[in-house]
Parts: C-alpha cells; sequence; structure tokens
C-alpha cells in the first residue's frame, strides 16, 4: 500500500529516489517482522539479538540524511508497529536492530539531577541517614603524609587549622607550586580571615578569591591574590533580569571559568554558608569537578541549605549522594576537621554527637 503513495513522477533527483526506495524497503521490513514477532513462541528465542534479524540502516550517502517528511513517518509507525506485537519477547531488553530510534539514549548530555542513594535503611529514618552520613563524612579515604593545615606554612601553628591541602608529591599540587602554575580559587561571602589565600598566594599560588563584599570588581592585592566581587551561584541570572544590570554579581563557576579563560583550578576552597550543597550539585551535574585537583569545604549541617528541599531524612540523604558523586568521579576524603566551635547542631536538633559545620578535604585521584 505503501508502494502506491510513492509518486509515480517528480523524482527527478535519482539520489532521492533511491533514498526513498531504501527508506520504504525499510520500513517494510519492520511491517514483517512486527506481524512475524507474536508467532514466535514466547521462551523460544533468547532474549538478547536475534542472529537473523535484519537491521534496518537509515542510508548515509553523501546526502545529508533521509527526507524530513520521511523520517517523521517513520517514528511514527515505529511507535504504532512496537505497541502491536504484545508482550512479544524479552520485556524490558530493548529490542535491538530494526526500528529503534536513533540517537535517543546520547550518552552525554546534559544531567538535571544527580543519583540518589538508596536509603541507609529501611525505615528511612532521619538516625539512619544521620549515622551513615556522619560517619562518611568523619572516615578519611586516603592518607595524606605531607598536609598543609595553614596554607603553605607547615607545623608553624599548634592549633589545627581546618583549610588542609595535600602536598603529597603523587597528586601534583607541589610539583604545582614550586614550577608555579598552581591556581587557587576561594568561594566565600564576606568573610574577614584571608589566612589560607595570603598563604597560598606567599606560597607561590595564583589566587582568586571571590567575595561579593569586595570593595571593587577586580582588586589585584598583592602579586598573586585578586579579589573579585562576584559570588558563586548554582545557576548564571536569568537573562531577562541580567541584562538591565551591566555587571551581574553572580555567576555559575564554569561560567567564571570560561570568563576567566582557565582550565584548570588546583584547590577549590568553598565557604558558602550552606549554598555549598547545590553549588557542589552543579559542579557534578556541569562536568566541572574534573577540571579540580583538590576541593576543601566548608560544609553546615545545622538546616538543610539553600533550594534543599524535602524532609530531614531526605535532605541527609542528599546531602549523602553528593558526596557519593564526588567519590565516583575519583575524588579521595583525605582530611575530616570538625568545628567544635560552631554549635553543635544536625538539622536543629542537639544530637548525634555532630557539629553544624565540617571542613572536609578531597583529593583528584584523576588529576594530571
Ligand atoms: C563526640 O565527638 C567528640 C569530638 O569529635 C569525640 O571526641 C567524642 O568521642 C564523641 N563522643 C561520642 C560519644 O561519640
Amino acid at each position: 500500500m505503501a508502494r502506491e503513495r510513492l509518486p509515480a513522477r517528480g523524482c527527478g533527483d535519482l539520489r532521492r529516489c533511491l533514498l526513498a526506495a531504501a527508506l520504504l524497503l525499510g520500513l517494510r521490513l519492520c511491517a514483517e517482522l512486527g506481524r512475524a514477532r507474536p508467532g514466535v513462541p514466547a521462551g523460544s528465542a533468547p532474549p538478547g539479538r536475534a542472529p537473523r534479524q535484519p537491521r534496518l540502516h537509515l542510508p548515509s550517502g553523501p546526502a545529508s540524511g533521509p527526507p524530513r517528511g520521511a523520517s517523521r513517518r517513520q517514528v511514527t509507525y515505529v511507535r504504532s508497529g512496537r505497541r502491536a506485537p504484545p508482550g512479544g519477547g524479552g520485556r524490558g531488553t530493548p529490542e535491538p536492530g530494526c526500528c529503534a530510534p536513533r540517537g535517543r539514549a546520547s550518552r552525554k548530555g546534559p544531567r538535571w539531577h544527580i543519583d540518589l542513594q538508596p536509603w541507609a535503611g529501611p525505615s528511612q529514618s532521619l538516625e539512619e541517614e544521620a549515622v551513615r552520613f556522619l560517619r562518611y563524612i568523619s572516615t578519611p579515604q586516603i592518607a595524606c603524609a605531607h598536609m598543609s593545615t595553614d596554607g603553605l606554612v607547615t607545623g608553624s601553628s599548634p592549633i589545627q587549622k581546618p583549610w588542609s591541602v595535600c602536598l603529597d608529591d603523587q597528586f601534583g599540587l607541589a610539583h604545582q607550586i614550586r614550577s608555579k602554575q598552581c591556581r587557587l580559587y576561594s568561594l566565600g561571602l564576606g568573610s574577614e580571615d584571608t589566612h589560607f589565600e595570603v598563604s597560598m598566594a606567599n606560597g607561590g599560588c595564583e589566587v582568586h578569591r571571590f567575595d561579593p563584599s569586595v570593595r571593587s570588581a577586580h582588586v589585584l592585592e598583592s602579586q598573586r591574590l585578586w579579589h573579585h566581587r562576584l559570588s558563586i551561584d548554582w545557576r548564571d541570572p536569568h537573562p531577562a533580569v541580567a541584562a538591565p544590570k551591566t555587571h551581574s554579581s553572580t555567576r555559575k563557576l564554569g561560567t567564571i571559568l570560561n570568563d576567566f579563560g582557565h582550565h584548570k583550578i588546583d584547590v577549590l576552597k568553598a565557604d558558602l554558608e550552606s549554598a555549598e550543597w547545590k553549588v557542589l550539585e552543579n559542579l557534578i551535574l556541569e562536568d566541572i569537578l574534573e577540571q579540580i585537583g583538590q576541593l576543601v569545604f566548608e560544609i553546615h549541617l545545622h538546616w538543610a541549605g539553600f533550594e534543599v528541599s524535602g524532609s530531614d531524612s531526605s535532605a541527609v540523604r542528599f546531602w549523602y549522594s553528593l558526596l557519593k558523586e564526588l567519590e565516583l568521579k575519583g575524588f579521595r576524603l583525605f582530611h575530616s576537621y570538625k568545628d567544635l566551635s560552631k554549635p553543635q547542631l544536625f538539622l536543629k536538633r542537639d544530637s548525634f554527637n555532630a557539629s553544624s559545620c565540617y571542613t572536609l578535604s578531597w583529593v583528584n585521584m584523576r588529576w594530571k
């Protein structure tokens, strides 16, 4: 029937004709298969690929592809044809070969959400989530022999400082510092304490400190210490909002990297007062993490954080899932600092022997 619809004339272009013919042949094959499949006794055919199943390959000649109408028609056909055989073989396994819509599951596209880890326990209780999470953030995953706990001055202060980077040779940071190739980004919100940044700059790192409370847009304080009046968000400002303001002060880290022409950050330090969870999520979803060598994050646990919604137990599960994504991307926790000077509160509760504030340091094992 389809053949009758083929216009007898108007095929001046031979290539188009051949293309259409090939498509029609493919469609006929599909139809034949669709009809034949219900007859196959269930279970007789292996659930995987049937060897004699013919495949439809869209003609890929010098022409850019099938005519639009044809390709749309084909997709529609596939849908209806698939529904026709009731439960024909291999539920759940994608049917290979003929008629599979092409390019549907492109592997590398934008991600819109992180993968949540399973609940810590069957009751999905806060207790279970909290215990798992707190154990996780308190357990270093690798040892770091040369840890700088006070910028780059080691052993100068008896007080343990939270901001720790790992200077073991295998991780490359020490080498980057020696060759003056080191770059530190520091994300903050009005913090007065720039001890770590100053120390890293003096040690040889190019330091970019982002803080919305900085006096002017870009200030070079010393040879290697920049202050930028910018704050890091997990989304760029809406264009309609941003347009009237000539210099919007909020940006995603990926956007800043692009704007500055920076491809790598040796150390990313962040103290974002509960915005760290959404920022971390953004870094994961946009694959920014692979550009970062070491992460030093202050995390805040006295409440769920900006734009983290849901029950308390689901918030903790979300935090945990974020950190597991870090692990999946090759980051290993080498230092955990529990801040006993801050309120000892966990989601407004005085329980689990937890602090509201920890500083965690990770090293990217895939960093080159
Ligand atoms: C509570 O935390 C403190 C500080 O981390 C630790 O020294 C102490 O052993 C913990 N107490 C219990 C009961 O786990």
